[in-house]
């Protein structure tokens, strides 16, 4: 496994492989890796001949007073941990050499981005599409991997693909769960031994939305009161959404006779954690 820190180098490596005929896999994260992010190496490894792992934590999409400068970061052990799958090339650049000073543009995904956490954190979602071109750019992949987890950013990133022809196919992966059904996360290490606790209602709450939608589907609105009514009796969990929305376009009101997207967004203690379920009619 090597390891590359600047782009230029990056690229030259991705375009001799490019030559010689091989696949090129990119798993995009921002390290602290779990057991979440390797079951996105092993689908790349699958499908790829050569995979990238990139670690950046990305400064563009975190806004003011978000988790930026104490996001948590291992780079010695996520190598181990990606040598092990293993993984071919680490990229991990620093932030000066991923955006010049003068750097002013900008790739937005537009409405896709506007509701759900796009609502609550204005920017991100630019900073992401943003930061997943670059690196598209950079590392030449054939195809790229992302989580499920962050749903939101998959269809932002599938619509930019579409939207701007990037010859990327995306590759999404269904959430991991810990054995109690806590989705895994980089942020779940914030999380104090209660906390960890509280953040249980997060999984719950959507296990008693699909209850509702299997039983007795007769809205999303009541599918919604369900996963609610879950977090609300938790004291320790500050629900900043749930919503159900067209798990396809995102877009509010969804019809039944389509999958829906049941998501999250909760703050357990000062963390941030997101979750969601699709439904199929
Ligand atoms: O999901 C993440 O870890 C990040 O948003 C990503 C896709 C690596 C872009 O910085």
């Amino acid at each position: 496994m090597i390891v590359i820190t600047s782009p230029d180098e990056m690229t030259r490596y991705a375009e001799s492989a490019r030559q010689s005929g091989e696949r090129i896999g990119l798993v995009p994260t921002m390290g602290f890796l779990h057991d979440g992010h390797l079951t996105l190496m092993r689908e790349g490894r699958r499908q790829s001949s050569v995979l990238v792992a990139s670690i950046f934590v990305n400064p563009m999409q975190f806004g003011p007073g978000e988790d930026f400068a104490r996001y948590p970061r291992n780079f010695e052990r996520d190598c181990a941990m990606l040598e092990r799958v293993p993984v071919d090339v680490v990229f991990a650049p620093e932030p000066a050499a991923m955006y010049s000073t003068d750097a002013q543009s900008w790739v937005d995904a537009g409405d896709i981005t506007s509701g759900l956490c796009g609502a609550h954190r204005p920017g991100h979602f630019r900073g992401v599409t943003t930061v997943v071109a670059k690196l598209f750019n950079i590392v030449k992949p054939h195809l790229a991997v992302f989580g499920e987890k962050d749903f939101q950013q998959l269809r932002a990133i599938q619509k930019m693909v579409r939207d701007l022809n990037f010859d990327v196919e995306i590759l999404p992966v269904p959430i991991v769960r810990e054995k109690d059904g806590l989705a895994m996360s980089s942020r779940n290490a914030y999380l104090s031994s209660t906390e960890r606790e509280d953040a249980l209602a997060l999984s719950l709450a959507l296990r008693a939305a699909r209850e509702k939608h299997r039983t007795d589907p007769c809205c999303a609105e009541e599918v919604v009161f369900a996963a609610t009514r879950v977090l609300k009796r938790m004291k320790g969990v500050e629900i900043e959404y749930v919503e159900g929305v067209d798990a396809e376009t995102l877009s509010r009101h969804p019809s039944l006779d389509r999958p829906i997207l049941i998501a999250i967004a909760a703050r357990v203690g000062k963390t941030r954690l997101i979750d969601n379920v699709v439904l199929n009619p």
